[in-house]
């Protein structure tokens, strides 16, 4: 019986790499016979979340998921594919790319129609925060996706330090005197 290292130094890209495939049912569309955006927010969880195990393997919680094009319709009776693979890897979290393409089930056309970047924090069964191995990126692609994930962290902390002090500045008493 093969077994898969838990915590082994650093993984591959390729270690990570999870699909999912979907029949999209009338359930799952809008009034226009569309999928509906939430239920491809979803799957996208999900297909991240499997990614996401893969590299850590332990409990994982999505922390954010941001970066959403939602670029064409997926249309009622299409599969939709979708495919992750972590993108970088940093201390508790993780950075996963989420690709999602439309397939006509009658001619097997494939359509881009989405693509999501979500961060997930590995915990123990309490939820205390567990450190992740590295990520070996290994091909041009693989090393263009890290170098960039590294960009959109900074871009996220810059992001969450403008909110909070726009809140800071909000809450302050407006007659307050110096
Ligand atoms: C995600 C969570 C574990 C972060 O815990 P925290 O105590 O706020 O953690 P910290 O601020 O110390 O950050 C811990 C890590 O998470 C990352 N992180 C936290 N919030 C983040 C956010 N909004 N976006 C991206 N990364 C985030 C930090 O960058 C840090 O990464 P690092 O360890 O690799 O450097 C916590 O906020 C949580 O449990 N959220 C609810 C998760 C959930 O229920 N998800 C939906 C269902 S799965």
């Amino acid at each position: 019986m093969s077994s898969i290292e838990t915590n082994p130094a650093a993984r591959t890209v390729a270690s990570t790499q999870s699909e999912m495939t979907e029949l999209i049912l009338p359930n799952d569309t809008n009034v226009l016979g569309h999928l509906l955006g939430g239920r491809l927010m979803h799957f996208i969880d999900l297909t991240a979340a499997m990614a996401a195990y893969r590299h850590a393997r332990t409990y994982v919680v999505t922390a954010a998921m941001d970066h959403i094009d939602f670029i064409r319709p997926v249309r009622l009776g299409d599969l939709v594919n979708l495919k992750s693979s972590v993108n970088r890897a940093f201390s508790t979290s993780m950075e996963v790319g989420v690709k999602v393409w439309a397939e006509n089930t009658r001619t097997g056309e494939l359509q881009h129609v989405a693509s999501a970047y979500l961060v997930f924090v590995a915990v123990d069964k309490q939820g205390h925060r567990l450190k992740v191995p590295e990520l070996l990126p290994e091909t041009p692609n693989e090393h263009r996706r890290y170098a960039d994930a590294l960009l959109r962290r900074e871009h996220r902390e810059a992001e969450a330090a403008r909110r909070k002090q726009e809140k800071l500045a909000h809450s302050a008493p407006k007659d307050a005197k110096a």
